[in-house]
């Protein structure tokens, strides 16, 4: 068997097109467009490929894009005031900080201070809460662009059999409550499971997130599996690769996201979904 691969540049496109449409109610219906605040701290250059990338995608699909930039000195007081005035500001839907930052700021803290109804990255206790409770608002974006890959392939969730490998807060525990919530039978595993293979040989779905590359064999993937791999990895020889082994998963495996051009896509597009949302809570 070879696997199908998952397309997500396409899905991602297709969710694109969905808030393109979004936004042309809006304003048909007298409405403003939604706007997106982003705020870049430092000079990491990885945060600023990714806040690029956000900000070019919220003028592509008609998102109002707001740049906030700080020094990497930046000090607590001026970030939280900064996320204070957004979210006081009537016009700002949405408030993203880009993450990680410098080791004077308490991320948590931040984190905390944006406003939940602002929260399109969906990382805020309350709409992890909500989420938990089966009661979604804004949801975290990676894992929710990773169900939309799933509903892409017909993925029937009930009565199947997820392992979600890695339990960061950011992708592997949100993760797994996304899958519960779909319906599927959902594991969790992480650095102290201790047959990592077995617990990855009985699922149909897997979804990986931990950032090394690898750890997932393939021959470890059952067959017919849908194998959905979050990792990013950039080897010495330049390649950027997932996860998972792919070219023995692809054998195994009946659909399997690529890397790149799986996963990557999903999380902005889901930003500006969780954006046009957003609005709509503001209105
Ligand atoms: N850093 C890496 N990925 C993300 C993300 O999805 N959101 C934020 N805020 N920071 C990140």
């Amino acid at each position: 068997m070879t696997a199908q691969l998952i397309d997500g540049r396409a899905v991602a496109a297709s969710v694109h097109e969905r808030v393109r449409l979004g936004i042309a109610e809006r304003l048909a219906a007298g409405l403003r467009a939604p706007a997106l605040a982003t705020i870049l701290v430092g000079d990491d250059p990885a945060s600023h490929v990714y806040v690029r990338n956000k900000r070019t995608t919220c003028e592509k699909v008609g998102i109002r894009s707001v740049p906030v930039q700080f020094g990497a000195d930046v000090t607590q007081a001026e970030l939280i005031g900064q996320v204070d005035r957004l979210n006081a500001d009537p016009e700002i839907d949405g408030i993203l900080v880009q993450l990680p930052l410098p080791p004077q700021i308490d991320a948590t803290l931040v984190t905390e201070r944006i406003r939940a109804d602002k929260d399109v990255d969906g990382f805020h206790p309350y709409n992890i809460g909500r989420l938990a409770q089966r009661l979604p608002t804004l949801r975290s974006c990676t894992p929710y662009g990773v169900i939309e890959l799933l509903r892409s392939v017909q993925e029937p969730f009930k009565g199947r059999r997820a392992v979600v490998v890695g339990a960061s807060n950011h992708v592997g525990r949100p993760m797994a409550l996304e899958l519960l919530l779909a319906g599927a039978t959902t594991t969790v595993c992480h650095r102290f499971t201790a047959d990592l293979g077995a617990e990855v040989a009985r699922a149909d779905i897997v979804v990986v997130a931990v950032g090394k590359p690898g750890l997932i064999k393939g021959e470890w993937i059952k067959p017919g599996a849908t194998v959905i791999d979050v990792g990013m990895n950039r080897l010495a020889d330049g390649r950027l690769v997932g996860d998972c082994e792919f070219d023995v998963a692809r054998q195994r495996a009946a659909f399997i996201t690529p890397v790149p051009g799986g996963v990557g896509p999903m999380t902005v597009a889901m930003l500006m979904l969780n954006t046009l949302q957003a609005a709509a809570l503001h209105d």
